[in-house]
């Protein structure tokens, strides 16, 4: 497939037609949304948790989004590859980021870097795309900052941080982000703001009214152990941590019977070798 680039997506926000993105943390998640025709993919810090197995986001370093920004692009082809950058490795001036975003884009090879915050993050994103970096500004929910949101809720529900938020969204747009991801922000204020602005809004959690959709594809495969908390925005188009379940069963079963490996998993070997051998 042709490669994906800033202009591909600028075509498709202009002609209206939605930009599909899906998280991948290694190479066989990325190869496969690749090969499914994904617009663009996102090494999302969720690998934290739903990769890795923490807590939450904040655990997760720069060093570890390289590992994996580096085994998604190996996965690619086409697609457009954004890498987070995880927390602390951005908020503390728009030098530290810039520094970040170089790391990103030369050990961890992806094409764009995607940061959380609004208007206090202008400058910095300003200081990465004068560098020739492409940013994702993420508004609305951001998770690295859960503790100063008093969780994993929805945002701009009343008019004053509605209007906070399209203040947010103008500020990243002037400041040269080429895009917006709004999470779990109310569908019509999404839509609003993508209205208002000239650059395409991502929405997880945020409505069909946005020029395209993100998605964790851990949790749209079902790809987790059973009791997982998922958010309502959240769709399962599939069942994988199930189907793993049965197969490594079967297998299991299969060994403990003594019908796998059969014959046909097995190398011969040449009777007169074999006989020299047994001496
Ligand atoms: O880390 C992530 O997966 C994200 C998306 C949910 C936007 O930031
Ligand atoms: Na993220």
């Amino acid at each position: 497939r042709p490669r994906t680039t800033i202009h591909t997506l600028l075509s498709l926000y202009k002609a209206h037609t939605p930009i599909t993105m899906i998280t991948a943390s290694d190479f066989p998640s990325a190869h496969v949304a690749d090969a499914a025709g994904m617009d663009m993919i996102l090494v999302g810090d969720s690998l934290a948790m739903v990769t890795l197995g923490m807590d939450d986001t904040s655990e997760i370093g720069l060093d570890e989004m390289i590992v994996a920004c580096r085994a998604v692009g190996r996965g690619v082809q086409g697609a457009f590859v954004v890498g987070d950058l995880p927390m602390g490795s951005y908020e503390i001036s728009p030098t530290q980021a810039l520094t970040s975003s170089i790391r990103l884009i030369k050990a961890g090879r992806v094409h764009a870097v995607k940061l959380e915050g609004g208007a206090p993050m202008a400058p910095t994103i300003r200081a990465i795309t004068d560098a020739g970096i492409p940013v994702l500004a993420h508004i609305g929910l951001t998770p690295q900052k859960q503790h100063a949101l008093g969780g994993f809720r929805v945002q701009g529900k009343s008019t004053s941080s509605a209007l906070a938020l399209l203040r947010d969204a103008l500020a990243v747009q002037e400041a040269g982000a080429f895009g917006v991801v709004l999470e779990a922000v109310p569908a019509p204020v999404a839509e609003l703001v993508t209205r208002k602005l000239a650059i395409p809004t991502i929405g997880i959690g945020a409505g069909a009214g946005c020029s395209g959709q993100v998605i964790v594809q851990a949790d749209m495969l079902g790809n987790y152990p059973p009791g997982r908390y998922l958010p309502k925005f959240v769709k399962r188009y599939g069942d994988v941590w199930s189907e793993s379940l049965q197969a490594i069963e079967a297998y299991g079963k299969e060994v403990k019977e003594g019908l796998y490996p059969a014959k046909e998993h097995t190398y011969p070997m040449k009777r007169e070798e074999m006989a020299e051998f047994r001496r």
